[in-house]
């Protein structure tokens, strides 16, 4: 079936739309199929999970695949449930077997089976309600695993989040389990790399040194250009290389942002698409994304709005410190030092190899076109 739009926004469809990752994908296979668990870490919408779909597809034949993504959880409990919810409806087909069996898979806890209003699709859902049944769901849940005789890959995408529980023991307690489920294997992944880093790489952590590392990068301009132009062409539109370039500057090959730009221009009633169509599909992204920026804005002390006004206007800042880049933006250096790490943990701003520069890169864009 032809997409409406090639250009996908969210989620993932199959290989036609999904471009490159060969590399990253035979390296997960790889893990996966001998046996080793991978932490799979990339900045923000770099593409991990359309990566581990992907490799979820490949798998497929042999494996039984779960994907769970774990951002909306604040505490364990809140993981238990989540967590349970995916196994269940993605390990059992609740039509398969009879309501008695479906409920009585488990001994310490009863999941309930609700019926989805609009789609009259059955679904598992779990609820927690003290602490001590949180920790009897969590055994359940994995003995539940262990008992299980095909082969088992389980992703938990953002997994950074167990850090952040109130709950310090969940580590330690995920840790234990895990390392019994010799048949299961795991794909951790998220875009915090400090706390993942050291979450799998601290010998004082429950985790460490328990996976492989992949850093996933940018996709290959030469590839993905030949991607946009097979899509626009396929569907009778043309653009010539020097603006698919023109794209990659602008969104820095960051694979989102391509993503966007692209299924704006897509949309556009021109055949072909020249420098002028795409500063104004830009244009018009700015112009719709205004209210979050004006938004973000708002939320900044005037100081931390210099430092991102001042990282926006250099593209990129290799030394923060530097005297010069003060004057130029009038900032002092001890509030610098304050707005960083504000900014950072608000991921309004990122450290790549080049230095620091603005996440969001129409963010970026926007503020340096309108201060
Ligand atoms: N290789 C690819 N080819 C084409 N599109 C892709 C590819 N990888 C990801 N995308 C698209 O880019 C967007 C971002 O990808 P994805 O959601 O997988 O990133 P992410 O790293 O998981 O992001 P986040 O950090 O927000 O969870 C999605 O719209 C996805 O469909
Ligand atoms: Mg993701």
């Amino acid at each position: 079936m032809a997409l409406k739009n090639p250009f996908l926004l969210k989620g993932y469809l199959d290989k036609h739309y999904f471009c490159n990752r060969e590399k990253e994908t035979t390296g997960l296979v790889n893990a996966i199929t001998n046996s080793r668990n991978v932490t799979l870490i990339s900045l923000r919408r770099m593409g991990k999970t359309g990566l581990i779909y992907h490799t979820f597809a490949q798998l497929k034949k042999n494996y039984h695949c779960v994907y769970v993504d774990i951002l909306p959880t604040s505490t364990l409990a809140e993981f238990i449930e989540t967590f349970g919810k995916a196994v269940l409806n993605q390990l059992e087909n609740p039509y398969g077997k009879s309501v008695k069996q479906l409920l009585g898979i488990f001994k310490k806890f009863t999941p309930s089976l609700v019926i989805d209003p609009m789609t009259g699709q059955p679904s598992f859902e779990i609820q927690i309600k003290t602490e001590r049944e949180s920790e009897s769901t969590l055994e359940d849940i994995f003995n539940y695993l262990k008992k299980r005789k095909e082969k088992v890959v389980i992703a938990i995408d953002e997994f950074q989040q167990i850090a952040e529980y109130p709950e310090k023991k969940t580590e330690a307690l995920l840790r234990s389990y895990i390392q019994n489920l010799t048949h299961i294997d795991f794909i951790f992944s998220g875009s915090q790399k400090h706390l993942l880093t050291q979450m799998f790489s601290q010998a004082s952590r429950p985790f460490y040194q328990s996976t492989e590392f992949l850093f996933m990068d940018r996709i290959d301009s030469g590839t993905y250009s030949k991607f946009i132009l097979h899509h626009f062409s396929a569907n009778q539109k043309k653009i010539k290389e020097k603006e698919i370039a023109t794209i990659f500057e602008w969104t820095r090959l960051h694979t989102f942002y391509v993503q966007l730009i692209c299924h704006k221009l897509f949309v556009q009633p021109e055949k072909e698409l020249t420098h002028e169509v795409l500063v104004r599909t830009l244009q018009d992204i700015l112009t719709e994304n205004e209210p979050y920026y004006i938004g973000y804005k708002n939320l900044l002390t005037n100081q931390q709005w210099g430092l991102l006004k001042a990282i926006a206007k250099e593209a990129d800042v290799p030394k923060i410190n530097q005297k010069d880049f003060l004057n130029k933006y009038k900032l002092s250096a001890s509030s610098v030092q304050r707005s960083i790490k504000a900014l950072e943990e608000r991921e309004l701003i990122v450290q790549e190899t080049n230095g620091y520069r603005v996440y969001d890169v129409f963010l970026g864009l926007w503020i340096s076109l309108r201060f």
